[in-house]
């Protein structure tokens, strides 16, 4: 989500709103705008894009006013909708709040104020804040922000004003980033720096566990204790341009960059406190239906359709039960083979992909139980499947997909675990080793991305080929697959991906000197196997790429160069090992100087068949 804030001489309506198109990549399902006018705050909040909020506050629906805070929100907690949209207040319309993050243990909370008489207008976890503000009101907006900061868990960002204090914006910072803007007779409240750089370059950067109150000349910060900070003033000297993109070149190469935290995000509150299980709390099966689950059909398409190839490992070999993994458009038309004791599991980034809606409905049609993964709350997939476990991967924007399918991966080895766990399968028994090895991914998903510069150059020399190879054996096999589809996508290079074993049944004959392969060797079990495979295309003058462990000694010795990536459990290895692949796509397009965000040809969401 995208908070904004201002307070200073403009009319706030206007500087909101375009603040808020400025943060429209952090979300876009709904919004809405809160500003102070003669003592009172009018809200004016709707569901969709920032031109239906544009349209409710336009000509004679104008609110004047010098002092407000927006919003433009990407769906957690409740779907999109007018009242879930922010801005928020309590019943008595005393405190008005924006929020972007999660507040964790808002249940608890909810039930509590509720108990105490607060009427509750929304779905989210957002709306407890207004109403703690007003529950805990002390007579001073600071002191109270303080005391309902001490009663909040997660991660967020507040923007707040309340009626007692006219004149005067409160920001918190715990983990969501927040930013500062500083002005002459006005300051600015956001959650990235695009949105304030039309007024200002000078802003001072939020820490995590800090907060600052802004009138429309001052601007102090403390931490969350109430002590005061020094800050020192940032400025930007960024593009506004690029300044959307977080200072990268391109979404692609910001959303590569985003993986560890949005694996951090999909696992939050998914490993109990122990480490020992995994939570699944939003799944709601009947009595015995995991036991009698007889088998599992994955569906899904492009990007999704290779997380699912992986899902579908992770789920045999943690739950013994037999799964296939079927493209979307295949599926819905060959009468597949479903029980009552089926699960199908869609995977589907946008929620909104043709083909896996269709097969999602066939199979309903069916009986069948549909556990959808996926990264939008409120989309066709999410609201009509049976069950829905959401990727926390935050809105992507380039077409080619890369946290969304690392946070998918996450999803599908959680769900695996918790399956195995729920039927008492053996498998059951690795879980927390399995929690322990993902707990540690997003520290090694940041060290797998410092192979960036390596890739680089490499993709620089390789950018003038025309085919590439991806071999792999079991799970390399599947990061091949995605390996291969990303450089096709966005470089335009033709790109195969083969199981390493199956080359020499027919595309050997392709391996000739100088075509690049890339070959993945994560696997140990397969480790062998994969080397003879690997020496079976250098014998035939190929150019070979490794992708190898960073502890991997022998194979330095049979490829023409390796790429490293650091130590985790094999089972787990698509995460990292897919990172230099989606490296070296982006780094192949911009070489040849191609639109990478927006390939020819290509959508982000296809919505026909
Ligand atoms: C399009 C996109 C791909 C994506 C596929 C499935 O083809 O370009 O990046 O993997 O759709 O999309 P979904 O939203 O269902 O995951």
């Amino acid at each position: 989500c995208g908070i904004v804030g201002y307070i200073g001489n403009k009319q706030a309506q206007d500087v909101l709103l375009h603040g808020m198109s400025k943060l429209e990549y952090r979300g876009y399902d709904s919004s809405g705008i809160a500003v102070f006018n003669d003592g009172d705050v009018t809200i004016k909040k709707t569901v969709g894009r920032l031109a239906n909020l544009a349209e409710l506050v336009d000509g004679p629906d104008r609110i004047t006013g010098s002092q407000g805070i927006g919003h433009t929100r990407w769906a957690t907690h409740g779907r999109p909708s007018d009242e879930n949209a922010h801005p928020h207040q309590d019943q008595t319309g005393n405190f008005t709040i924006v929020h972007n993050g999660i507040i964790e243990n808002y249940i608890p909370i909810r039930e509590e104020l509720i108990a105490k008489g607060h009427v509750f207008l929304s779905e989210t976890d957002s709306e407890v804040v207004a109403h703690l503000l007003e529950e805990l009101w002390t007579g001073d907006l600071f002191e109270t922000v303080l005391l309902v900061n001490k009663r909040l868990h997660g991660a967020y960002a507040l923007g707040i004003m309340s009626k007692y204090e006219p004149g005067k914006l409160i920001a918190v910072r715990k983990q969501s980033p927040l930013i500062i803007g500083l002005g002459q007779d006005e300051n600015f409240i956001a959650s990235d720096i695009p949105a304030i750089l039309e007024y200002t370059r000078n802003v001072y950067i939020l820490e995590d566990g800090e907060m600052a109150v802004l009138t429309q000349d001052s601007v102090k910060t403390f931490d969350l204790a109430g002590n005061p900070t020094e800050k020192n003033v940032y400025e930007v000297t960024w593009s506004a341009s690029a300044a959307e993109k977080g200072g990268y070149e391109h979404f692609m190469l910001k959303e590569i960059h985003e993986q560890p935290k949005a694996i951090r995000d999909t696992l939050t509150g998914r490993i109990s406190e122990d480490g020992q299980r995994v939570v699944f709390d939003e799944i709601q099966w009947p009595e015995n239906f995991a036991q009698n689950i007889d088998r599992i059909h994955i569906v899904a398409c492009g990007t999704s359709w290779h997380a699912g190839m992986v899902g579908a490992a992770a789920l045999e070999k943690l739950t013994r039960i037999p799964v296939s993994c079927e493209i979307a458009s295949e599926y819905r038309y060959r009468d597949p083979i479903i029980t009552e004791n089926t699960l199908m599991i869609i995977i589907t980034q946008s929620g909104e992909t043709a083909d896996t809606l269709a097969a999602l409905r066939e199979a309903k049609a069916r009986g069948t139980r549909v556990v959808a993964i996926t990264n939008v709350v409120g989309s066709s997939a999410a609201r009509e499947a049976d069950d829905v476990v959401f990727t926390w991967a935050g809105p992507e924007i380039s077409v080619a997909s890369t946290k969304a399918y690392t946070t998918q991966l996450i999803s599908l080895y959680l769900f695996a675990g918790w399956l195995a766990e729920q039927r008492g399968s053996v498998g059951a028994t690795q879980v927390p080793e399995i929690l322990a090895a993902l707990r540690e991914l997003p520290e090694l998903a940041e060290k797998a991305l410092g192979t960036s510069d390596e890739v680089k150059a490499f993709a620089n020399e390789w950018a003038s080929k025309e085919h590439a190879f991806f071999i792999g054996r079991g799970l390399d096999y599947a990061v091949s697959l995605e390996g291969s589809l990303k450089l096709k996508e966005i470089s335009y290079m033709h790109a195969e991906a083969y199981a390493a074993g199956e080359l020499k049944h027919g595309t050997l004959a392709l391996i000739v000197e100088d075509v690049p392969v890339v070959a993945l060797v994560t696997q140990d079990d397969l480790y062998d196997k994969t080397l003879s495979n690997i020496i079976e295309v250098k014998t035939r003058d190929a150019y070979v790429l490794g992708i190898a462990w960073e502890d991997d000694k022998e194979i330095a010795k049979s490829v023409d160069r390796v790429i490293r990536i650091p130590r985790t459990l094999p089972f787990l290895a698509p995460v990292l090992a897919v990172i230099p692949l989606q490296l070296l796509a982006y780094y192949a397009s911009t070489a040849r100087g191609n639109d990478v965000d927006n390939p020819r040809n290509l959508a982000k969401s296809v919505t026909v068949e």
